[in-house]
């Protein structure tokens, strides 16, 4: 084959980005791959929109499915985004013998069984290593470079949205929304932004993850998903006081009784690489029970970065484009055949230390009442910053660390102090990892 043809869907961020990356490295590409890789067509929505590629020579339509039954097309790039019209055009795409490449995470989190029963029926490729923390390749690594290890847990910054608002709320003092509109300007967020701040983004990365270092099937549905908009500049300034970084964290447990799938803000040691990943930078860490912990860092989203992911599928794609259907690496790493049924565990199962935050009114006695009902949980304190009041009865914050607990005991501890007449308010709680 001299010339693999790419039929693109989307011209936004990453697609403008992969036809960049593909004309400025075409040199480089071609002595990889063996072959010429063309873009021959591609869609949007709007055709007079500037966009951050050239698009001569391509031929550029409205409408995704000419590109999905053009007969000259080898691979569909579907960078479109969502799972209605992504989808009708990826199974359409392989229903017509097409390799696919996406980035769309939301799409093979929710519907990959599917796509994936569909591709290797029909004998085509579905590639999306840009579907998980942008430009790093995070899925070729624990699919095919950690094969040899029996994976204990993961645990990741995979949302590069959350951690550069995070990370500019902390080190400038800026405002979430302000944040957010610059994370949306310079093409991180999503189409609905709601999807990177309240977790959803994550868990989907996070599921992905979760079946190919487990061998288990896709379950979205059974990811725990909390996001980032109630962390306070407090919460930050009261963790880096007690030696922690607050992180938006996915993270996957393998234990005797299930596999934990969990996304929500974390404090996390701030000695610890991870806690120092920050801006638009995503990381994920691997335990492999032969290899020990892992690390990989790069940048999680990005025209550029995210394109880098989506060319190497590319290519992958052109390099076997000769080989044995067979002879393919598994999508979720294990055969079709040999996925396990190991369950996910419901969150209240899910052992973690935590950080509580509370506002208290100043009297004597309350303290005592907060940690009788804390003992009575089975839960001990570690570590405690209590701010005095100016004079009895004043409202003022307390902190508390807790030893590791299981979740279900400590939302039955929750509730009853938020009863206390002493207690204001809701009591914000940041689940701990020491990750080690
Ligand atoms: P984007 O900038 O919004 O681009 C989406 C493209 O799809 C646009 O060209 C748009 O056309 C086209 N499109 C949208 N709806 C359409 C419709 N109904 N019919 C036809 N065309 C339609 O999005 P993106 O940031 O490139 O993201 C694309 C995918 O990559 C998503 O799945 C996203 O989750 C994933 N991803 C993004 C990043 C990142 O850093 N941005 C990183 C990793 C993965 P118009 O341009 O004419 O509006
Ligand atoms: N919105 C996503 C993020 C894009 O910010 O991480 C990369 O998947």
């Amino acid at each position: 084959m001299n010339s693999v043809k790419i039929g693109l869907l989307g011209l936004g961020t990453v697609g403008g980005g992969t036809v960049n990356v593909l004309k400025r490295n075409a040199a480089e590409i071609t002595r990889r791959a063996g072959c010429n890789i063309e873009v021959i067509s591609a869609s949007a929505r709007d055709l007079t929109k500037p966009r951050i590629c050239d698009t001569a020579g391509i031929e550029l339509t409205t409408q995704a499915a000419e590109i999905v039954e053009n007969p000259d097309v080898n691979i569909v790039v579907e960078l479109i985004g969502g799972d209605t019209l992504a989808h009708e055009m990826v199974m359409r795409a392989i229903a017509n013998g097409k390799h696919v490449v996406t980035a769309n995470k939301a799409l093979i989190a929710k519907h990959g069984n599917e796509i994936f029963a569909a591709a290797q029926k029909q004998g085509v490729i579905v590639a999306f290593e840009a579907a998980v923390a942008g430009g790093i390749p995070i899925i070729k690594a624990i699919r095919e470079g950690l094969a040899g290890n029996h994976i204990e847990w993961l645990a990741g910054i995979i949302n590069g949205t959350g951690n550069f608002i995070l990370t500019e709320m902390r080190d400038k003092g800026r405002d979430f929304e302000d944040v957010l509109a610059e994370a949306q300007s310079l093409g991180y967020a999503e189409a609905d932004p709601t999807f990177d701040v309240e977790g959803i983004d994550a868990a989907h990365k996070l599921t992905i993850l979760a079946s190919i270092a487990f061998g288990i099937p896709l379950q979205f549905e059974k990811a725990f998903t909390e996001g980032i908009t109630k962390i306070t500049r407090e919460d930050v300034e009261y963790a880096e006081e007690l030696g922690y970084r607050i992180k938006h964290l996915g993270v996957s447990r393998r234990t005797d009784s299930g596999i934990e799938l969990r996304v929500h803000p974390t404090l996390i040691p701030e000695k610890r690489l991870i806690a120092n990943v920050d801006g638009v930078m995503n990381a994920v860490l691997v335990q492999g029970d032969a290899v020990g912990p892992t690390l990989y860092y790069g940048a999680g989203a990005g025209a550029d970065a995210t394109a880098s992911a989506v060319v190497a599928d590319i290519i992958d794609i052109a390099r076997v484009l000769t080989a044995e259907p067979s002879h393919r690496v598994p999508y979720l790493a294990f055969q079709p055949d040999q996925m396990a049924d190991t369950p996910i565990l419901p969150m209240e199962e899910v052992v973690t230390a935590y950080y509580l935050r509370m506002s208290v009114i100043d009297n004597p006695g309350v303290l005592a009442e907060i940690t009788r009902i804390l003992g009575e949980s089975t839960i001990s304190i570690e570590a405690m910053i209590q701010k005095a009041g100016k004079s009895e009865g004043d409202v003022v914050p307390l902190i508390l660390m807790t030893h590791e607990v299981k979740e279900g005991l400590m939302n039955q501890a929750i509730n009853a102090i938020e009863k206390l007449d002493a207690i204001q308010g809701e009591i914000a709680r940041i689940r701990v990892e020491s990750l080690e």
